[in-house]
């Protein structure tokens, strides 16, 4: 059920998920879909929703740095310490930190790794949840596993409303690409998932940082399984402008195109143009939005553009290219 995030649906939401149920609500990034962190059966039933296989760890949320001692040994060595406590800056934000676990987080939670991500997202609505709650949330984004990443509530509600508790609306989120995930296991910072973050802000922040290995990774327990091939995908089969080959009878063409074409060629319909100038924090913002709306239509293929890997543009390019490994 979709409930406006009013104070009162909040605080009914904190309560729902204190007595081990789950709710979806949105973040900065996209909407998540939360169980307490602590919680092993709550937490198990995020997987079974989401079709989720269990070697794929969740995120847990926290609602401040007072909180983090409690789910990751962050002070466990220096390096680790003084990097953390640089990238604070980040923090409420859209930054994912994988660090070594307490006793406390479940395994499951952590798919059995020694490690646990978590971050403090910065919408105010989780943030309120959070506070109300006093305990870790373990959100992965709210869709099934390898569709696309839900940035409304209706796209929540739509694929997985009746099997939870509560969807809260706090509108579209605002960033609309996931957090960018940042390992400080290694001797050097890595990223895991690029995300809204870029590499250029960590890097002004972070010495020896280790850029995100597009290599191909393996199938079975990798690193993050967001890098997964095939992850973020449409049903519709989809390809980029740029490998697009007009021929006959290819059925239904939607285009959804980063900014105004000069000229729309007459064989696609329809056209999602993501933003008139093609900035790509529009783009990202409305990505996964166009995408979700253009495989609702039956078409018979979708044409996307693609971007410059610079800036947010890595993260755009790396859900587009698993999204059209399909
Ligand atoms: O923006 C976001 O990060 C959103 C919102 C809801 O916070 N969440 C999200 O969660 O994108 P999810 O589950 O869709 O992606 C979490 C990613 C997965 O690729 C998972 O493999 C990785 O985080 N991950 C979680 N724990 C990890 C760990 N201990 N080591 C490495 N990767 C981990
Ligand atoms: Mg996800």
């Amino acid at each position: 059920m979709i409930c406006k995030a009013t104070p009162e649906n909040i605080v009914r939401a904190a309560e729902l998920l204190d007595s081990g149920e789950l709710v979806a609500f949105p973040t900065e990034t996209v909407y998540g879909l939360g169980a307490v962190a602590f919680n092993e059966s709550a937490c198990n039933q995020i997987f079974k929703v989401k079709g989720r296989p269990f070697f794929d760890p969740l995120i847990v949320h926290i609602a401040s740095f007072d909180e983090l001692s409690e789910v990751a040994n962050w002070e466990s060595d220096q390096n680790t310490r003084e990097n953390v406590i640089k990238l604070q800056t980040f923090w409420p934000g859209p930054l994912t930190l994988i660090l070594p676990k307490t006793d406390k987080v479940p395994g499951i939670v952590t798919a059995g790794k020694p490690s646990v991500a978590v971050r403090i997202p910065s919408h105010p609505i989780a943030l309120s949840l959070l506070q109300t709650l006093k305990r870790p949330v373990a959100a992965p984004s709210a869709n099934p596993f390898s569709y696309v990443s839900p940035t409304t509530a209706k796209h929540v509600d739509d694929l997985i409303g009746s099997k939870i508790a509560m969807v809260l609306d706090g509108g579209p989120t605002q960033f609309g690409i996931e957090s960018t995930i940042l390992s400080l296991l290694g001797d050097a910072p890595e990223i895991l998932r690029p995300g809204v973050i870029t590499h250029e802000q960590l890097s002004q922040i972070i010495s020896n940082l280790q850029a995100h290995k597009t290599r191909p990774v393996p199938t079975l327990n990798p690193a993050a399984p967001g890098m997964l091939e095939m992850h973020y995908a449409p049903r519709t089969k989809m390809i980029f402008f740029e490998d697009y080959r007009p021929q006959a009878s290819q059925g239904k063409i939607g285009y959804i195109a980063f900014k105004s074409p000069a000229t729309i060629d007459s064989r696609f319909s329809p056209v999602s143009i993501l933003s008139k100038d093609g900035d790509l924090a529009e783009v990202a913002h409305k990505l996964f939005a166009a995408i979700r709306e253009q495989d609702s239509l039956d078409l018979d293929l979708i044409v996307i553009d693609s971007c410059s890997e610079a800036g947010v543009g890595v993260a755009i390019m790396d859900r587009l290219r698993k999204a059209v490994a399909r």
